[in-house]
């Protein structure tokens, strides 16, 4: 597996695969792999001949409180597991091979950047879209591969291939999580024992919302408010956000029809999580 550095580098590999006539798969990562990555890794390795990973921690997605610095970092144990899930090459480049001196475009998408995530971190999505959108045109893949665990990352980023005719299919794979319901995450890593138990509170009250709509209740309000005292449950969980909207559109509502996004972002000790779950009439 080579690990690969700078734009021209890249794009010199990635024109002798196509000459080869070899299919291009991406998987964009900021490191830290786990099982919810290697996930996306083997889906690609299926789908095309060739799976580049990008490893870059994106300044530009961190606001100036955020955890940028301290985000984990292990290039020699993410090589060995993207290694074993058949990947050829890994994308490695510094801030000021993508930021070089004089930077100055970036890609805002409106509308649903401007709720939850994009609410409590303002300008996360104006970094991940521009990065994003750099690295498809680095190495301009066929697919490139995104957890659903990131449902706005998601949305933000099939917003702007549509929006800007970019030739790439964005396909979208459901949250890997771990035995226990935990959705798995970099941040994890970030948990003390007891602030990973605490953690479950996410998975735990995401189901309230699934049994309640089973049973019939389609109420927005009452959902909500259900899930807000399971979480409040647990004294080591503050909600920085708990909504739902439509699904696709991300629209307010106020009765549940077709489909809606349960979003949650919840801090367990100084660690802030995030997972969701797709509502539907059955
Ligand atoms: O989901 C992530 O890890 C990041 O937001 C991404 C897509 C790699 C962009 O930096």
């Amino acid at each position: 597996m080579k690990i690969i550095e700078t734009v021209e580098e890249m794009r010199h590999f990635i024109k002798q695969a196509k000459k080869e006539g070899k299919s291009i798969a991406l998987v964009p990562t900021m490191g830290s792999l786990h099982e919810g990555h290697l996930t996306l890794m083997r889906q690609a390795k299926q789908a095309c001949d060739i799976v580049v990973v990008s490893i870059f921690v994106n300044p530009t997605q961190f606001g100036p409180n955020e955890d940028f610095a301290k985000y984990p970092r292990d290039l020699t144990g993410d090589s060995q597991a993207a290694a074993s899930a058949g990947v050829e090459v890994i994308f490695h480049p510094q801030a000021k091979e993508m930021y070089p001196a004089g930077y100055a475009s970036f890609i805002e998408i409106e509308g649903i950047t401007e709720k939850l995530c994009g609410l409590s971190r303002p300008g996360h999505f104006r970094g991940v879209a521009t990065v994003v959108n750099k690295l498809l045109n680095i190495v301009q893949p066929d697919k490139a591969f995104f957890g659903q665990k990131d449902a706005q990352q998601v949305l933000v980023l099939q917003r702007m291939v549509a929006d800007f005719n970019m030739n790439v299919s964005l396909e979208v794979v459901p949250i890997v999580r771990e035995a226990d319901g935990l959705a798995m995450s970099s941040r994890n890593a970030f948990l003390s024992a007891e602030e990973r138990q605490a953690g479950l509170i996410l998975s735990r009250s995401l189901k309230v919302a699934e049994e309640l709509v089973a049973q019939g209740e389609y109420h927005i309000e009452k959902i909500r408010s259900e899930v807000i005292a399971k979480i409040q449950t647990e004294k080591l969980a503050e909600c920085d956000y708990v909504e739902i909207f439509n699904y696709p559109a991300l629209q307010e509502i106020s009765v549940l029809q077709d489909k809606a996004l349960l979003a949650l972002a919840v801090r367990i000790g100084k660690t802030r999580l995030i997972d969701n779950t797709i509502l539907e009439v059955k």
